[in-house]
């Protein structure tokens, strides 16, 4: 869809004023360095209808922080330095939040620096304009087999990404298809120039996804075996065409043995040796491959009750810990399961010592209400980077530049819907994602403050409401989702709305084996083993029931339905009052919501209480099929006697 200049498009970046207050802002470069600072810093005076009088100086001061600036008011007015071009790019969006939150250019005194210096968004965009797991309409990069853009548009977000501090992007889905796999050719190419100009400026650097068949698929050879010297020259070149046209693309991406992507297991060989050859390829150029650990049997029998997926990336990956070139970075999705509404982090996170790791997170709602249903992800990032890695670390002491996890990553949420995301709320997660990127110790309560705040601005009317929406968001999904940690239950293939026994039958590995006594799967020592891949502290807090966090209980345990909670109610209390609840809340939402008509803007209001409407039908559709189906297991109705269909 084209550009529509209304209130969801601009997102974060909305006018203080209807009206223009002051055009005539001087902003002084100092040094070319500065240039595109300069232009950004008008754009945004001007587009936001900044009233301020003071002279801005922007500059490059290498004394500072790669990445990181400073913004200070003195007599001379308002001083932003970076320690590089992006650095003061971030410190002119920086000045733009500050004012737009509030605060007075006279006593700026503030400064920043990213823990990471890779804050990365993957696409998972296909040729055909189609976004696997998108929520948002179409592609922003591709059209017909090949990357076509709305070029003003490309641009806006490419600022919007620069302004939450994103500095790498992929272009196209890690299921390479072979359209996009074309990238890798002169024709690609020509078109991932022009892309990579748009973003340059803005200090994002391209990523491709790449397809560990391309030799066969593009390079007309008969394996893709990275043990065959062909394979091997066939990489080489595709890198050195690659990087002359595109000189400072980030690296590749690759998901190889993952869902009937090839990879180097056909090949008799592990992991390593199929990315250690890419990796090569791409060395000399300063590229770094990304490869993803998203590893596991998608073709177990579910009769087979000792192949436990969760395991299987930790099984794939830690015997080969230090077998890695230098740069490839192994891209770890936070869980061991795939982003569902709760699991424990994944024990391979910060698990290897001689590797280089990332983590993945996915912003797309896809099994967390698929942009229609409200859901906070800040909430969930920052309990994932709470949750413990041995007795004296978090996982957010893992993230930083030369520490365990060096790059952070997500899956957008972004497509061509005029709002971006689908659900205008669900910019909140966009927004908090670049934020937590940039320091995983900022809090989801601040990141959803900031965000309220800079969207819809800071009138308690408004402001109050939204912000307990978002942080209550994440809760209420999660009691009218799968209970206790134990994920999925829900519909086959497009995985929006419940489906109790949907994945239990199939292929997967995705099961809760519940039966008309208990419902589970033992994956302490006694069971799978899988605690067993956790640092000794968090082992031994997973394997004991009375320490094992009641949230996750059913991921570690199999239980029977009248165990008793630590808050005196079985588990299927548990379940059916959580069913209730939830349905009960998202009512609540839509209160609240309602009670902003005529107070957020117009448009703002209709697309997001069209979107609650949906999420109430789900929440109730939830609540019912949950509900029904453990009744109609266990023949024990609710303490309460509410409504259950039986
Ligand atoms: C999930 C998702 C797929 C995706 C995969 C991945 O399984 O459903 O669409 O391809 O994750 O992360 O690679």
């Amino acid at each position: 869809m084209d550009k529509v200049n209304n209130f969801s498009y601009k997102a974060w970046f909305q006018p203080a004023y209807a009206k223009p207050v002051n055009l005539a802002y001087n902003v002084i470069a100092e040094g070319e360095d500065a240039g595109f600072a300069r232009e950004e810093c008008l754009h945004g005076l001007s587009a936001l209808n900044m009233d301020i009088e003071s002279n801005i100086t922007l500059s490059v001061d290498n004394n500072l922080p790669n990445e990181g600036y400073n913004i200070i008011s003195d007599m001379g007015g308002i001083k932003i330095s970076g320690g590089c071009k992006n650095g003061l790019l971030y410190g002119v969006y920086g000045l733009f939040s500050h004012l737009r939150q509030g605060s007075s250019p006279a006593g700026f005194n503030f400064s920043s620096k990213p823990k990471v210096s890779m804050r990365i968004i993957n696409h998972w965009d296909n040729g055909d304009g189609s976004v696997e797991r998108g929520y948002a309409g179409k592609s922003l990069f591709w059209k017909n087999g090949k990357l076509g853009y709305n070029l003003e548009r490309l641009k806006d977000y490419a600022r919007l990404l620069a302004s939450i501090g994103i500095n790498q992007i992929s272009v196209n889905n890690v299921n390479v298809k072979p359209q996009t796999a074309k990238l890798l050719t002169e024709e690609g190419l020509t078109d991932l120039v022009k892309v990579a100009e748009v973003f340059r400026p803005f200090g994002i650097k391209l990523i491709i996804a790449v397809h560990f068949d391309s030799p066969c698929w593009i390079g007309g050879l008969k394996t893709s075996d990275p043990a065959d010297g062909q394979v091997a020259d066939f990489w080489r070149e595709a890198a050195e065409r690659v990087y002359k046209a595109v000189p400072d693309l980030a690296g590749f991406l690759v998901k190889a043995d993952s869902e009937f992507n090839l990879g180097p297991l056909a090949f008799g060989h592990t992991q390593d040796v199929g990315a250690n050859v890419i990796a090569k390829a791409i060395a000399p150029y300063g590229g770094i491959l990304h490869w993803r650990c998203f590893i596991y049997n998608c073709l177990q029998d579910w009769r087979d009750t000792v192949t436990d997926r969760p395991k299987a990336a930790y099984d794939t990956f830690f015997p080969i810990d230090g077998k890695f070139d230098s740069n490839v970075i192994l891209q770890i999705k936070h869980g061991p399961s795939d982003f569902q509404v709760r699991e424990p982090n994944s024990p391979l996170l910060g698990a290897m010592k001689n590797t280089r790791q990332s983590i993945e997170v996915q912003i797309a709602q896809e099994y967390t209400g698929q942009q229609k249903d409200l859901y906070n992800w800040a909430v969930q990032w920052e309990e994932i980077f709470d949750h413990p890695f041995n007795e004296t670390r978090k996982t957010r002491d893992l993230v930083g530049s030369g520490k365990e996890l060096e790059a952070v990553v997500a899956v957008s949420n972004t497509g061509d819907d005029e709002n971006w995301c689908g659900n205008l709320m669900a910019q909140a997660n966009l927004y908090a994602f670049g934020r937590l990127a940039w320091d995983a110790d900022f809090k989801a309560r601040d990141i959803t403050e900031e965000w309220v705040s800079l969207t819809f601005g800071k009138d308690p009317a408004v402001f109050a409401p939204i912000v307990k929406m978002l942080m209550d968001s994440r809760l209420t999904y999660e009691k009218y989702n799968a209970p206790l940690g134990i994920g999925w239950m829900v519909c086959i293939h497009h995985h929006y709305g419940p489906s109790v026994d949907g994945y239990e039958y199939m292929k997967w590995g995705t099961y809760h084996r519940a039966d008309s006594k208990a419902i589970g799967v033992d994956r302490t020592s006694k069971g799978t083993g899988y605690t067993a891949q956790y640092q000794p502290s968090v082992r031994d807090m997973y394997e004991n029931l009375n320490t094992c966090p009641q949230e996750l209980l059913l991921f570690f345990h199999r239980l029977n339905y009248d165990y008793v909670l630590k808050d005196g109610r079985t588990v299927l209390q548990y379940i059916y009052d959580t069913h209730f609840e939830g349905a009960e809340e998202v009512e609540e939402f839509i209160k609240v919501w309602d009670s902003l008509k005529g107070i957020v803007p117009d448009e703002a209001y209709h697309s997001v209480k069209e979107r609650f409407d949906l999420q109430l039908e789900n929440a109730k559709e939830w609540r019912d099929v949950v509900n029904s189906y453990f009744y109609r297991k266990t023949g024990v109705g609710d303490a309460r006697g509410r409504m259950i269909y039986v």
